[in-house]
């Protein structure tokens, strides 16, 4: 029996095991379910009683050799693997970069978030309009001097189609395809014929409100936006009403909005006024409703229509227009932490 694991033990140390093939032949001889080893323990009875725990013990030491030698080969393979395969798996992983959502975009985002909850819904509108939805149908008739107040882009010379000047124009879509009540906002990119600057730009984005039922009263009107600017620039907010006139509504208003960045003392964003002005609003004129095919003798409502590029200015504190439209990744990357 001694002799017989003498030569199992000069076997294991000669047995080769370079590849795969030899590794798995060596591992069924000497390991596996039907290996040599389990025909030597079987033969342990019939060894003489006092020699029983030696062989045993010689027994033991040639099957830990035998695993200690597959271990070893078994791990040198598997390292030889990855090399062979190019991947490294022990290097730590390469982050992806995120990208961020403009600052309009997140502006305008906020904005439907607030007036949804309000119950408006959003609609869209074109950007290339004709003369009927952006001025006429607005109370704005050719010839009218409010046609003045924006230098309108004309498309291939032709007077009736241009570039909106103002998100406006999208009440009349509405109006003529839904019936009141009424509750929506709009949106989108208006044009101007203006010189650039920090605080102007020939593009720039508008968002529209409108809300038309029986009985809709100024009250409704004061108390929606002071809600909306709360909601958006905090609860000390307060806004500001001071008459103005737009031929669509009557009576009008342009909105101001304290100044949240210093709290009304007085900031380069609020040119030291304490107040940002963000757009017009009013009760929508009468004629507009019956251009629209809505009786104004039933029905009353308000609008809004609120400069984005401003109220993103005041949120996060931008300076300069002309940013928004640079698409330089050190300014856009600063609005990573926002949803
Ligand atoms: N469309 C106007 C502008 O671009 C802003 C405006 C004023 C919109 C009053 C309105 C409104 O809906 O009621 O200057």
């Amino acid at each position: 029996m001694r002799d017989k694991i003498n030569a199992l033990l000069a076997e294991v140390e000669q047995f080769p095991v370079g590849n795969k093939e030899q590794l798995e032949a060596f591992r069924i001889r000497f390991l596996g379910t039907k290996s040599i080893l389990k025909d030597l323990f079987s033969g342990l009875k019939d060894v003489a009683p006092e020699d029983k725990k030696a062989v045993g013990g010689l027994i033991n030491d040639l099957k830990n050799r035998a695993q200690e030698k597959f271990d070893a080969f078994n791990q040198q393979n598997e390292t030889t693997e990855s090399e062979v395969s190019g991947m490294d798996f022990t290097r730590p992983g390469e982050s992806k970069k995120l990208g961020s959502i403009h600052p309009i975009s997140l502006l305008t985002n906020k904005f439907t978030e607030i007036f949804k909850r309000l119950g408006f819904v959003v609609a869209d509108g074109p950007e290339i309009e004709d003369d009927w939805h952006n001025f006429t149908a607005l109370n704005t008739p050719e010839e009218h001097p409010a046609r003045d107040m924006q230098d309108t882009f004309f498309i291939q010379q032709n007077p009736n189609i241009l570039l909106r000047t103002q998100t406006s124009s999208g009440q009349v879509h509405y109006m003529e395809n839904k019936k009141p009540p009424i509750r929506v906002i709009s949106p989108g990119r208006v044009y101007r014929n203006e010189a650039i600057s920090a605080r102007a730009h020939c593009f720039f984005h508008q968002i529209e409100g409108l809300y038309v039922d029986e009985k809709v009263s100024f009250a409704d009107l004061k108390q929606t936006l002071d809600f909306f600017a709360k909601e958006m620039y905090g609860e000390k907010t307060k806004i500001r009403l001071r008459p103005s006139f737009f031929p669509f509504t009557e009576p009008s208003a342009e909105m101001d909005v304290s100044c949240s960045i210093c709290n009304g003392d007085g900031c380069n964003i609020c040119k030291h006024s304490g107040w940002v002005e963000i757009g017009g609003c009013g009760m929508v004129d009468p004629n507009v409703l019956s251009n629209c095919g809505i009786d104004p003798e039933k029905y009353s409502g308000f609008a809004f229509g609120f400069g984005i590029e401003r109220m993103t200015m005041m949120k996060y504190q931008v300076k300069d227009l002309r940013l928004f439209s640079e698409n330089d990744v050190r300014f856009l990357e600063q609005f990573k932490a926002e949803i």
